[in-house]
């Protein structure tokens, strides 16, 4: 399963990359920085996984990422919409937001999935089962929402929801799967020091889940185990 990561030079991301890496399989573990010394070790671990610079903002970096992995395989099978940002520290109220958060937020987790399955499409479409993963998150379901933590994130994880169910709708006809994970509240940069999971716990789940993913599955919204119990829109 020829697979690629965005923002897999950290957190989820590169517990992600070598949770896949370690089957075999060709991964593209893409990040806006793959020099760093994580990726670094993850590659030389893995001959497999090959680090490359992708920034989800910029359409010119996305070009030379889909150059660079149409060089190494004609197909991929899954594509993983992980990178993502959180600004501010989900606390602020209305009045004290800076607008340009949400601006920000959505640049990222909305129009980078967009720019990024848009680029990669061609590719997709020659692979076996493609499936295309946007990594959401629980701050995204407006039917459980109950709070007003969040706000730029929580607004741009909706937002990424409705992508998620739109793309399921127009990829359909094409047998191209489209579903949205949360992948749990996990110790990371974003996630924080007091999240339960360990970022390979959730990675490990998540891979599971997105190797088990059939057609059925498209336009769904599950937790990291794949139960839709778990998350509702
Ligand atoms: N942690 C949680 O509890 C939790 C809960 C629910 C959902 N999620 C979701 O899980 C995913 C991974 O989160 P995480 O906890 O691993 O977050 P993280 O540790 O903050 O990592 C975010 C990743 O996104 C990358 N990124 C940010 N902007 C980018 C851009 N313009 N282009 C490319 N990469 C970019 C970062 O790269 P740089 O190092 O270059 O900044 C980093 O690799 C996100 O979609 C997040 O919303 C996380």
């Amino acid at each position: 399963m020829p697979t690629l990561i965005t923002g897999a030079n950290r957190g989820i991301g590169l517990s992600l990359a070598r949770a896949f890496a370690q089957t075999g399989e060709t991964l593209f573990a893409t990040a806006r920085h793959p020099n760093g010394p994580a990726l670094a070790h993850a590659a030389r671990e893995f001959p497999n996984l090959h680090p490359l610079a992708l920034d989800v903002t910029d359409d010119h970096s996305a070009r030379i990422a889909l150059a660079e992995v149409s060089a190494r395989t004609h197909a991929l099978d899954v594509l993983i919409n992980n990178a993502a940002i959180f600004p501010g520290d989900g606390t602020e109220r209305l009045e004290n937001l800076d607008l340009n958060w949400f601006a920000e937020a959505v640049e990222v987790n909305v129009a980078g999935v967009a720019r990024v399955t848009r680029t990669f499409l061609p590719l997709l479409r020659a692979g076996s089962q493609p499936r295309i993963i946007n990594i959401s998150s629980g701050a995204g379901s407006i039917s459980t929402k109950e709070d007003f933590d969040d706000y730029p994130y929580a607004v741009s994880k909706a937002g990424l929801n409705m992508l998620t169910r739109a793309m399921a709708a127009e990829f359909a006809p094409e047998d191209i799967i489209v579903t949205a994970l949360s992948p749990g509240w996990v110790r990371t940069e974003m996630g924080g020091p007091n999240a339960p999971l360990t970022p390979e716990e959730s990675a490990r789940s998540l891979h599971a889940t997105i190797t088990r993913l059939t057609p059925a599955d498209t336009g769904r919204f599950y937790g990291r185990d794949g139960a839709s119990a778990d998350y509702a829109w």
